[in-house]
């Protein structure tokens, strides 16, 4: 018997504050009529003090639950596509994610393909589906790209906004669900867009922050250029790999980086205005989230309907890209049961409550049965344990130093 992987559920979340094109042009030297004739863009969407990727990794995902009407403990992956993730390097948002939501069988990792992060996520997460892996996975695109903005660099500051959107995907024995999928990357045109400093190649220094190189960097007329040659290509591939042509495309949901690039591969594809879905008039480029979003506004909308096929593509930093086929298979309408919301709020206090038990037992743990309570570790059982067995380091030098002494003997 095949799997496919099918999307139950979506959800999204979206930082209350909006900024207007109005507003950036009295921060940096642009303006509402540019900005919109080059992009499309008239506003963002900015995170709070108190937002952060996680947080609106959370929001959506709970959002997802809710519609997919499954238990956070159903969930046996959760995969967040971020390139502004909570920490430089670790721990992963997903982990955060699954702790909060209380998804407790469920692995955990982040994915990084910048603003095609979604697409791998998609594609990742379809294999592990159909592969038997796993039968529910929780897919996240969430971005805070306004903390990697150098707001007063006006050719990348106007293009960027924050938000997050979360997929369920399970299992299914019919043939619907993500029909094909497409990954590409090219990183002969890895500085186009990058993050110069933050990494091995630079770490952060005094210097690295006075140059202002922890924000983001792009040639935009290259990525222009990258961007109008690769999103019909991929499309058209992953149609053909799901054996259907542009004719048979019911809603285009592509990457919203900027209005020109998105009207350029419908015209690539041939799709006319109305079966293409456009948002980014009001969020900017959120990267990651950017698909999913899309998605969930196209279903709020009424757009997306039983059997309809949809394509997804994605591109961004790397330089990297991809594309999906999808056949929507359940009904794009939410449940919304009130019991259901207060169980499963129950369970996210109780998810906290939890983890807040779990760092103050490790804490305890510390303390009081590893030894260092005391001044040099030495009267802890875990210390008392090692005097008595000999430390793991202490019996392989002990080895190393009695075949020392037999090499000098036998010369
Ligand atoms: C960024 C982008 C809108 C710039 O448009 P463009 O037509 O290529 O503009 P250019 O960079 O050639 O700049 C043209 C002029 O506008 C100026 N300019 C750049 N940003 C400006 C702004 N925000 N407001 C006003 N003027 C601006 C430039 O300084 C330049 O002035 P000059 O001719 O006096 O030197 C466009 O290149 C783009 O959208 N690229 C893709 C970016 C993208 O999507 N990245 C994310 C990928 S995931």
């Amino acid at each position: 018997m095949s799997r496919y992987a099918q999307i139950v559920g979506w959800g999204k979340a979206l930082p209350s504050r909006v900024m207007t094109n109005g507003e950036l042009s009295q921060i940096v030297s642009t303006s509402d009529e540019w900005i919109r004739t080059r992009t499309g863009i008239r506003a963002r969407r900015i995170a709070g003090p108190r937002e952060t990727t996680a947080s609106l990794a959370e929001q959506a995902a709970q959002a997802a639950i809710e519609t997919a009407d499954i238990h956070p403990t159903h969930i046996d992956l959760v995969i967040v596509c971020t390139f502004s993730p909570e920490f430089g390097g670790m721990p992963s948002v997903a982990s955060l994610v699954q702790d909060a939501i209380g998804a407790e069988r469920a692995g955990a990792f982040d994915i990084n393909a910048a603003c095609a992060g979604f697409m791998y996520g998609l594609a990742v997460a379809q294999s592990m589906i159909v592969s038997g892996q796993c039968d529910t996975v929780l897919l996240i695109g969430s971005e805070t790209l306004s903390r990697f903005l150098d707001w007063s660099d006006r050719t990348t500051c106007i293009l960027f906004g924050d938000g997050a959107g979360a997929l369920v995907l399970q299992a299914t024995e019919e043939r619907t669900g993500i029909l094909s999928s497409v990954l590409g990357s090219d990183g002969s045109g890895a500085e186009l867009l990058t993050i110069p400093a933050g990494g091995s190649r630079q770490p952060a220094s005094p210097q690295t922050i006075m140059d202002r190189q922890h924000y983001i960097r792009m040639n935009g007329r290259e990525v222009y250029k990258f961007a109008v040659k690769v999103m019909g290509n991929v499309a058209q591939e992953a149609l053909e790999r799901a054996g259907l042509s542009a004719s048979d495309v019911d809603l285009f949901i592509p990457h919203q980086a900027n209005l020109r690039i998105i009207e350029s591969a419908a015209s690539a594809l041939g799709l006319p205005a109305e079966r293409v879905f456009v948002n980014v008039q009001s969020y900017g480029n959120t990267s990651s989230a950017s698909i999913p979003i899309a998605l969930c506004e196209a279903i709020d909308e009424g757009l997306v309907k039983a059997d309809d096929r949809l394509v997804f593509v994605g591109f961004g930093g790397g330089l990297a890209w991809g594309a999906a086929v999808v056949q929507w298979g359940v009904p794009a309408t939410v449940r919304r049961r009130g019991w259901r919301l207060l169980w499963h709020g129950m369970w996210y206090s109780w998810a906290r409550g939890r983890s807040a038990a779990r760092r103050i037992a490790r804490k305890v743990d510390a303390v009081f049965l590893d030894g260092s309570w005391s001044r040099n570790g030495h009267n802890g059982p875990l210390a008392k344990h090692a005097r008595r067995d000999g430390r793991p380091t202490d019996r392989l030098l002990d080895a190393a130093k009695d075949k020392a002494s037999t090499l000098d003997r036998r010369r």
